[in-house]
């Protein structure tokens, strides 16, 4: 028995799981769950990436903290991962103290093989945000072809690489200010001392050759560049024990995340560290998107062994998901989350499709949704599940066999193909994996329609032969749902409860069942609909366009929470108590100063048509009445009239803000015409 912990990257907590990380998470579960099938122990852990600029940025924007954001975040995660049927053995966060513990000791240990070196460097400053600027977050002009609005690190025109300090003009993306460059000391690791175990180790096989490829012509030729590893404060992060007010920067601690969660992991569990990451018998198996591979090939590795700690036994290595060809896009409705697929659709659907287009290789996918229509319904519906359709129903009373029936060799058969089938799964190729049990259920088709259940049962002579076809069918059946199974768990699950006996063993395909029960049998799973594959992308362009409509590029808001705070929202209402409220759109015809009162205007708006209301408003510290003649206000209109010292006031007129000065009256955008209803 193999011992195995596998991890599939951290996802950051600023944004949902979309179905392109799905190509992992799916990938990972499908490989864990074929090992313990296998009879190998294998546990999987994951976490949350939670440091960083962006998180930092994007919870002031929300006027919350930091951990509020991350803890929403995990649970949104969770929640995703748990529909798409992914089971961790634990789920962490890189912002926890076992996380921390295992920083300070790899920390130590790269400060005590003197790796560690300080420098200052010069960086963009955004004064009024107070925080330095990731290079994402400066636009400006190139300094070589001199075309405006780049990024800070290349350019779009002229294809340019330069650092963000270089730029003509900087601006920064988060307060729309100018930078300035500020020095600070930042810390390094030095890479370079590692540089003959690093040429060695990812020449080892542990990398697919692709990226073992790649990192021979590019990184090891020549030395390895130092790696900034700290960033100054403001940063959410962890601050660095021995440099008071410098951080972690997000990707030192976050591959450290995976020895957190296992650390917690084995808290649980009464189990060892050590027994996990610094001993010869657990296999460490990393599922990775090609983006993220430096990270994981040279940085990782080298912190690994400086520390004592054990090295991957592989990383798996995969591409990026395309849908129709084209890369993800918000505005075409193919940026799917999760959540909205499983709105929609079965996860399983996804799940299959995917493992149809895995291979070991390191290379892009793509959805293509007719296709995925088209496969799912033939092979899964028309192949697989059918073949149960077709002849359980035939048995439910009488039960199986008792002894398997001749069947031609074809259980036979099936089972010998159980080896090849898994070292598929085993090396990555689902794809191969699928063909293989697609072309065993290609075997088992033909076989039930020419025994066809459903005409042997119209007559009684023939019940033996009936019930002897519909074991050899089901038995067939469920060998193919046993190789399906790391892929398909819920229909797993399903054909177990017809057997009365859960499928959780590839041994389980050696041996037919006979002379048992079947359970009365329930759909498995539906066919999948095109119309609901549209709604889905419809409703993901709508979003998508809604939410570009809201933040326009590049531009974070910085909202403070204090307002909301200050007056929280009141306790809920129906719809039919806000329709009480008639609220219309009105000119202020006349205001007039109120003499005995200095705090008041009173103004006479105008419905349309004649119609007048008085209304008397306590505007006075922030409006000038002869500004507001003219202008569209909001107002209740069919507020009882209350009568006040200088006269009746007949409704109220919307305005925010606290109070005094700060009092903003609300306008209808242009077009609206006095008299109409708000609401
Ligand atoms: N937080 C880092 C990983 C830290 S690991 C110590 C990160 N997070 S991520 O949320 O951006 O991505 C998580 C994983 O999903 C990565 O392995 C990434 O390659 C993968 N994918 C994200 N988008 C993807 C596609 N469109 N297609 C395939 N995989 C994708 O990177
Ligand atoms: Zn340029």
């Amino acid at each position: 028995m193999r011992q195995l912990l596998i991890t599939s990257a951290l996802p950051y907590a600023n944004g949902h799981i979309h179905i392109g990380h799905l190509v992992e998470y799916l990938q990972t579960d499908i490989w864990v769950r074929f090992q313990k099938m296998r009879g190998n122990r294998a546990v999987y852990v994951c976490a949350d990436d939670t440091h960083g600029t962006a998180i930092m940025i994007r919870a002031r924007a929300e006027g919350r903290s930091e951990e509020a954001l991350i803890a929403e975040m995990s649970e949104a995660h969770q929640r995703d991962f748990a529909g798409f049927g992914i089971e961790f053995d634990h789920y962490g966060s890189t912002h926890s103290e076992a996380n921390r513990a295992v920083c300070h000791e790899i920390w130590a240990a790269l400060r005590k093989a003197d790796m560690i070196v300080e420098e200052e460097i010069d960086q963009l400053f955004d004064i009024e945000q107070g925080t330095f600027l990731a290079d994402r977050f400066v636009r400006g002009t190139c300094p070589r072809c001199g075309s405006k609005d780049q990024p800070g690190d290349n350019c779009g025109n002229c294809g340019a690489t330069y650092g963000p300090i270089d730029l003509v003009d900087p601006v920064s993306t988060l307060s729309g200010s100018r930078p300035e460059i500020r020095a600070a000391k930042h810390l390094f690791v030095r890479i370079e001392k590692m540089h003959d175990f690093l040429a060695e180790w990812t020449q080892s096989g542990t990398i697919p050759t692709e990226s073992a490829n790649y990192l021979k012509n590019f990184f090891l030729n020549e030395p390895l560049r130092d790696w900034d590893v700290s960033r100054p404060a403001p940063y959410f992060g962890f601050e660095i024990p021995d440099s008071p007010g410098n951080y972690w920067y997000v990707w030192f601690d976050a591959p450290i995340g995976y020895i957190g969660a296992t650390a917690e992991w084995c808290e649980g569990q009464g189990e060892k560290l050590d027994d996990w990451w610094k001993s010869e018998k657990t296999e460490i198996h990393h599922f990775i998107g090609k983006d993220i591979q430096y990270f994981h090939t040279l940085f990782w590795p080298a912190e690994l062994e400086t520390a004592g700690f054990s090295l991957p036994t592989q990383v798996h290595i995969h591409g990026f998901l395309t849908v129709d060809g084209e890369k993800m896009s918000k505005s075409r409705g193919t940026f799917i989350r999760a959540s909205k697929y499983l709105e929609h659709l079965d996860p399983e659907y996804l799940r299959y499709y995917y493992a149809t287009k895995l291979s070991s290789k390191v290379e892009d996918l793509d959805l293509n949704l007719e296709e995925f229509v088209a496969r799912v319904n033939s092979d899964l519906v028309g192949k697989v599940v059918n073949l149960a359709s077709r002849s359980a129903k035939f048995v439910a009373e009488t039960g199986l066999s008792s002894s398997y029936p001749e069947d031609g060799g074809l259980f036979a058969r099936f089972a010998e193909r159980g080896e090849e089938i898994a070292s598929a799964y085993e090396n990555g190729d689902y794809g191969k994996a699928m063909r293989m049990i697609m072309e065993l259920a290609d075997q088992a088709n033909p076989y039930v329609e020419e025994k066809a259940p459903w005409e042997l049962r119209k007559d009684p002579a023939k019940s033996g032969e009936l019930q002897d076809a519909c074991t050899v069918a089901l038995n067939l059946f469920r060998s193919l749902v046993i190789y399906l199974a790391p892929v398909l768990p819920a229909l797993a699950k399903k054909a177990g409860e017809l057997f009365g006996e859960p499928l959780t063993s590839w041994e389980q395909t050696r041996t037919p069942l006979t002379g048992r029960p079947v359970a009365k049998f329930s759909h498995m799973m539906q066919r999948v609909e095109p119309a609901k594959v549209e709604a889905m992308i419809t409703e993901s362009r709508e979003e998508g366009e809604a939410e570009a409509a809201s933040t326009p590029a590049g531009k974070a808001w910085h909202d403070s929470g204090e307002a909301l705070a200050a007056n929280p929202i009141a306790p809920q209402i129906t719809i039919e108590d806000f329709l009480k409220v008639d609220l219309r759109v009105a000119r202020v015809v006349a205001a007039d100063e109120v003499p005995e009162a200095r705090k008041l205007v009173r103004l006479t708006l105008g419905l349309g048509g004649g119609e007048t209301r008085q209304v008397f408003a306590g505007i006075k510290a922030a409006y000038e009445p002869a500004d507001l003649v003219g202008r569209l206000v909001v107002m209740v209109a069919n507020l009882a009239p209350r009568e006040m010292k200088f006269g009746t006031s007949e409704g109220m007129i919307v305005a925010a803000g606290p109070g005094g000065k700060d009092i903003f009256l609300l306008g209808p955008d242009d077009g609206a015409l006095p008299g109409q209803r708000v609401g």
